[in-house]
């Protein structure tokens, strides 16, 4: 039995965390904002799997206090981070900010004790929630309670001066509430309310697919406004390799039986993931697995990409089956998404899919009708005959299978 340090189905842990250097700085300088009154809030959109909920985990670890700064200060936040889900209602999103601030300061014994009422409030909330919970939602002003957690807010960073530096609100999946459960307006209404009582030491930070801006949008017009957005990309080849090799030289603190690589094996686990973390995590995870001789080479990399419970066929178990499996009952359309692949997310037209495959006119003229009703493709609303791949790790995915000389399966 041999210690594996790759996880493909967690958040990172910070040793094996890479890359976001221009994320994290621009987190960094928001945190310093917001500890002498100026916040800038933010909001970074991302792909699933490109790893925001890592990054909002060393986001939180750093402004808590418990891990330096990039400069190598430190800064003493209470992180509200939370993650929400398509269920939740206004009321219900409100409960979890609270909860998540009596968990947040609990954890800061020093706060807790110099923000007198604040703990008091707060257990009372949480018997506040229960009782609410049973009484129609209809009935509940969420905006008092909106209320209530901006006063307490204020009580407890003026109250705490001196040994708090501000609080951090994480939202994780804030793409995911419905409309009803009006985010936009939560936040809006937060900040402005935060602004009107010069109560200038929070900060919130929200992650999201894309599409989460027009979401926020619709709840309130100006409430996507607050935020300056960051897109999160796929990582350079060099953190790529780093990811690997950092996981590597985890392990060899842990087990008995030191593991190498070649460096093949390095650039083919990245080259297959083109950059995607959980990519990455997922073929390195199975060759580290499928190794017996303590050296993974590149056959222990494409060894462990295929089969059943191959890294190609778990990634497509979480995020792909669906669209190339289910919903595609011919391989002549398949034909049609592999060829687009090669140009990942980019806009083809007929002229390029044929550039790579031969395929007669009629079967593709189907084969595009067919993926465009199930949105499998996305039509060019700008440009008529034209059309792409929703997203660029499916075209990855794709891609990983000519890399490795295999049909997929389903
Ligand atoms: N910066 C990173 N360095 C190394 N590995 C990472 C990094 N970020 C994420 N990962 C890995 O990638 C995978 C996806 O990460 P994470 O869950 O954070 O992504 P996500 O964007 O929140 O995904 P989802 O949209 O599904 O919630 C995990 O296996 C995680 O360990
Ligand atoms: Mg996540």
């Amino acid at each position: 039995m041999k210690y594996n340090p790759f996880r493909p189905n967690s958040i990172v842990s910070p040793k094996l965390f890479h890359g976001r250097e221009e994320e994290m700085k621009f987190i960094e300088q928001s945190l310093f904002q917001t500890k002498y009154g100026n916040p800038q809030h933010f909001l970074i959109e991302g792909e699933r799997g490109l790893g925001k909920s890592s990054l909002f985990l060393m986001v939180e670890q750093q402004a808590s206090g418990k891990l330096p700064l990039g400069n190598s200060d430190y800064v003493n936040f209470i992180v509200i981070n939370i993650e929400l889900d398509s269920t939740q209602s206004i009321f219900e999103i409100l409960k979890c900010i609270a909860n998540e601030f009596k968990r947040a300061l609990s954890e800061k014994e020093k706060v807790k004790n110099m923000a007198i009422g604040v703990w008091e409030f707060l257990n009372k909330w949480e018997v506040l929630g229960v009782r609410y919970h049973k009484i129609d939602e209809s009935l509940i002003q969420p905006y008092e309670i909106l209320n209530e957690l901006v006063v307490n807010f204020e009580k407890v960073i003026k109250q705490a001066k001196g040994e708090l530096d501000g609080i951090l609100i994480l939202i994780d999946e804030a793409d995911r509430p419905s409309v009803k459960a009006s985010l936009g307006e939560i936040v809006k209404l937060l900040t402005e309310k935060l602004t009107k009582k010069g109560c200038d030491q929070v900060v919130i930070g929200m992650t999201g697919q894309p599409g989460l801006i027009e979401k926020l949008k619709e709840s309130h017009e100006s409430s996507s406004r607050i935020f300056t957005t960051l897109s999160l990309k796929p990582l350079s080849l060099a953190e790529s390799n780093a990811v690997v090799l950092s996981g590597i030289e985890e392990a060899n603190t842990i087990n008995k039986n030191e593991t190498a690589t070649t460096k093949e094996a390095v650039h083919l686990i990245s080259q297959l993931s083109e950059g995607y973390p959980h990519f990455l995590q997922e073929f390195a995870y199975k060759a580290f697995e499928i190794d017996t001789d303590n050296v993974i080479d590149a056959k222990d990399v494409k060894d462990g990409a295929f089969g059943i419970h191959g890294a190609l066929n778990q990634l497509g178990h979480k995020y792909f089956n669906e669209l190339y499996f289910t919903q595609i009952g011919s391989d002549d359309y398949r034909k049609v998404l592999q060829a687009m692949s090669k140009f990942s997310d980019n806009w083809v037209d007929r002229e390029k899919i044929n550039s790579e495959i031969s395929i007669k006119e009629h079967t593709l003229n189907n084969a595009i009708q067919a993926l465009k009703n199930r949105n499998i493709i996305i039509a060019n609303p700008a440009q008529k005959g034209e059309f792409r791949l929703p997203t660029k790790s499916f075209a990855a995915w794709i891609k990983a299978f000519y890399v490795l000389n295999t049909e997929p399966f389903a």
